[in-house]
């Protein structure tokens, strides 16, 4: 089961705690100084709508090709953070920490989810699907 992402950052749980006015007030976290993470999949890797799940940091990330082009959907529930799973014979993800489903273009369906799973930059680079 996942944990969730909230817990790794004591950064984050500091603002939520103190809000914005806090943010000169606390170390940032490793990852938020870090440069900006980028994950490549080889195209071929998502013929016959395949879904390719990347690392993108500490993230996960859903990379697939529609009819309307690359798409590059955060796996991150809104929720609380853990990572939600495709259920391909349900056709909807499945968040295993608070039984939250998010529908076929990452909209909430049911449980305690009300934001849908945020869609990620992605960019053709060569033979590549760059995201980030
Ligand atoms: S973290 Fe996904 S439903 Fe709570």
């Amino acid at each position: 089961m996942s944990s969730p992402r909230s817990e790794s950052c004591p950064r984050r749980q500091a603002l939520k705690l103190l809000g914005v006015a806090a943010l000169s007030l606390t170390p940032g976290c490793r990852r938020d100084r870090a440069a900006a993470p980028v994950a490549r999949v080889p195209l071929a890797h998502l013929e016959g709508g395949r879904r390719v799940v990347v690392a993108l940091g500490d993230d996960r990330v859903e990379v697939s090709r529609t009819a309307s082009g690359l798409v590059a959907r955060s796996l991150v529930c809104t929720h609380q953070g853990c990572i939600v799973a495709w259920q391909e014979a349900e056709r909807h993800y499945k968040c295993p920490c608070q039984g939250g489903y998010f529908d076929a273009e990452g909209r909430p369906l049911m449980g305690p989810v009300s934001v849908p799973l945020p869609l990620l930059p992605v960019r053709i680079e060569g033979d590549e699907a760059v995201v980030g």
